[in-house]
C-alpha cells in the first residue's frame, strides 16, 4: 500500500499534533508576528552552518504527523533525494538546509512558542496574518480561535492587503521558513539562486501552495513561485522515511557545496 502523508485525521496522529495546531491558530496574530520579527531578526549570533545542522539532531518537529526522527535526518533525506535525481547542487543544498531556521529553539522560549516543548511559533503549516483564515488550513475548526478573526481590520478576505499584491508583500505566521530566509537574505555573499530562496521562504505555506487559497492576493509573479515550491515539496514531503544517516559521513559531499553558495565564515542568526 502506498504511504499517505499529511493525514491529520488518522487515528495514530497524536494529540500533540492537534494541540500544536490549536495553539498556533490561537496565538499567531498579526501583532505577535510583528513582535517576533523585531525580536528574532537581529542577525547578531554567529554560528557555522554545520554547527546549526548538528543542533537539529536535538530537535523533533512536533507538528509533523509523518516523522519522529531528529530534524537533521529529514534534512539529509531531502537533500539525498534531490541529489539522486541529479538536480542542481544549489537545490541539493536547499534540501539540506531548508529547515535550519528551527535552530531558533536554541535561544527561543515557551512563551514565544519557539522552544523544544512549545513549537507553535516555529514549525507547522503557515497562513497569512492580517486577513481572513482560509478553510484549507489543517484543522480549520481552530480558525475561529484566532483573536484577529474577531477584529474587523484583519478578518476580511483582503484584510490589510491590497488586491493581487503578491506573495512577497504578505506577512505569514512566524516560523522557521521566514526566519532562515531572512537570515540568508542578510548573509553577505549568499549566492543561492532566487528559486532556492523562494523554496526556503514558502515551503510551509500549504494553504497557498497546496490548498489553492488566497487567490485574490496572488499576482502574476507568484505563478513562477508556485512551480518552484511544488517542485521542492516533492522532496520535502515524500522522502520521509526511517532511513537514517550519519551527519559526519555526508559532510565531505555537502560542505563544499555549502561553501560555494554561502562562503566559509559563520552565518549570523
Ligand atoms: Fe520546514
Ligand atoms: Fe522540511
Amino acid at each position: 500500500m502506498e504511504k499517505v502523508f499529511r493525514d491529520y485525521n488518522k487515528p495514530d496522529v497524536n494529540a500533540a499534533v492537534r494541540d500544536h495546531y490549536r495553539k498556533m491558530r490561537e496565538r499567531q496574530t498579526f501583532e505577535y508576528v510583528q513582535d517576533m520579527q523585531r525580536k528574532y531578526l537581529m542577525f547578531n549570533k554567529p554560528m557555522d552552518l554545520w554547527d546549526a545542522m548538528i543542533h537539529l539532531n536535538d530537535l523533533i518537529d512536533v507538528s509533523d504527523p509523518d516523522l519522529d526522527l531528529p530534524n537533521v535526518q529529514h534534512l539529509i533525506q531531502s537533500a539525498e533525494a534531490i541529489r539522486e535525481d541529479k538536480r542542481p547542487d544549489w537545490m541539493q543544498l536547499v534540501g539540506l538546509i531548508h529547515d535550519l531556521g528551527k535552530v531558533m529553539f536554541l535561544w527561543g522560549n515557551d512563551e514565544d512558542g519557539t522552544s523544544q516543548d512549545e513549537q507553535w511559533g516555529m514549525v507547522g503549516d503557515v497562513f497569512v496574518v492580517g486577513c481572513a483564515l482560509p478553510e484549507s488550513c489543517v484543522y480549520p475548526e481552530f480558525n475561529k480561535l484566532n483573536p484577529d478573526m474577531s477584529d474587523s481590520r484583519y478578518s476580511s478576505e483582503l484584510g490589510i492587503y491590497e488586491k493581487h499584491c503578491g506573495l512577497d508583500n504578505l506577512t505569514l505566521a512566524w516560523g522557521h521558513d521566514e526566519y532562515l530566509f531572512q537570515v540568508l537574505q542578510h548573509h553577505k555573499g549568499n549566492l543561492i539562486p532566487e528559486e532556492g530562496m523562494v523554496m526556503i521562504r514558502y515551503h510551509s505555506f500549504y494553504p497557498w501552495h497546496s490548498g489553492g487559497s488566497y487567490t485574490s492576493l496572488r499576482c502574476d509573479k507568484d505563478k513562477k513561485y508556485l512551480e518552484w515550491i511544488r517542485d521542492f515539496n516533492k522532496y520535502d514531503l515524500y522522502t520521509k522515511c526511517n532511513k537514517t544517516y550519519d551527519l559526519e559521513e555526508i559532510k565531505d559531499y555537502y560542505l563544499p557545496i555549502a561553501e560555494k553558495y554561502l562562503g566559509e565564515g559563520p552565518i549570523y542568526w
